[in-house]
């Protein structure tokens, strides 16, 4: 299995996603608020490439939930932010949700054209790296921060590199992939920490929302697999895992 890493959503040409699965992680908090929302029964996530197409999809159908966060904060025209624990059951069960974010919902949307695109965070790495089909070279997007490389994207990428490790025979990563997973490995203990020393992590702590980044950290503890589905607009769903497993 052939795994790169890319250490920002903008830095991967679209060719990069050509053939394989795109795996996009924005820990902090987009894709981990995406994985709450659907674990929680959202019937699904239109991840949203900025406020105003969001709003604009809104107005057609007012029915949907719009959330997502400009400088960490909700509009004031918005339902939710981007916290993951506002995604709760009363909030969204049954809901269509927009979410549009400064760097991980337009990840997703720049990954479009992958065979297959999945969000993930480390509360559903596992999840992630089970259901990945294969047979397709896999890219790990750890969007970063408006262009620049972000510590907790980067471990998400190892946590699902280290599952896939351990599911398949021979897994050829490169040296972004083999940083990612060397720097889980020796932080997977204490993951909390590293992610509120983190520089996103400080700063969700200043604006208010340090219980986000504990929600983030939560290792494998929203196991649901969330994948873009065919046809416009992009929209995420949760998946059947029942994709690959290792032979017992
Ligand atoms: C993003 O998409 O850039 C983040 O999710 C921002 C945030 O933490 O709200």
């Amino acid at each position: 299995l052939q795994v790169t890493t890319v250490p920002t959503w903008q830095s991967a040409p679209e060719e990069t996603f050509e053939g394989a699965s795109a795996v996009v992680f924005d820990v902090l908090r987009a894709t981990t608020t995406i994985a709450y929302a659907l674990a929680a029964g959202a019937r699904a996530v239109l991840p949203v490439d900025g406020p105003d197409a969001a709003r604009r999809l809104r107005a057609a159908h007012p029915d949907w939930i719009l959330g997502g966060e400009v400088a960490f904060r909700a509009p004031p025209d918005f339902d939710l932010g981007n916290s993951p624990t506002q995604y709760t059951k009363a909030a969204v069960a049954d809901r269509t949700v927009l979410l549009a974010t400064t760097n991980g919902t337009r990840a997703l949307v720049a990954a479009r054209g992958a065979a297959r695109v999945y969000a993930a965070g480390l509360v559903n790495a596992r999840a992630t790296a089970e259901a990945l089909p294969p047979e397709l070279p896999v890219v790990l997007v750890a969007s970063g921060t408006v262009g620049m490389p972000s510590l907790e994207d980067l471990l998400g990428a190892g946590a699902v590199l280290a599952h896939l490790m351990l599911l398949h025979d021979e897994v050829a990563g490169d040296t972004l992939s083999r940083i990612a997973l060397e720097t889980f490995q020796a932080t997977r203990a204490h993951l909390p920490d590293v992610l509120y020393g983190s520089e996103n992590g400080r700063r969700l702590v200043e604006a208010g929302f340090g219980d986000d980044v504990a929600a983030a950290a939560r290792l494998d503890g929203v196991p649901v697999v969330v994948e873009l589905q065919a046809g416009e607009p992009l929209t995420l769903a949760k998946s059947d895992p029942g994709g690959f497993r290792a032979p017992i």
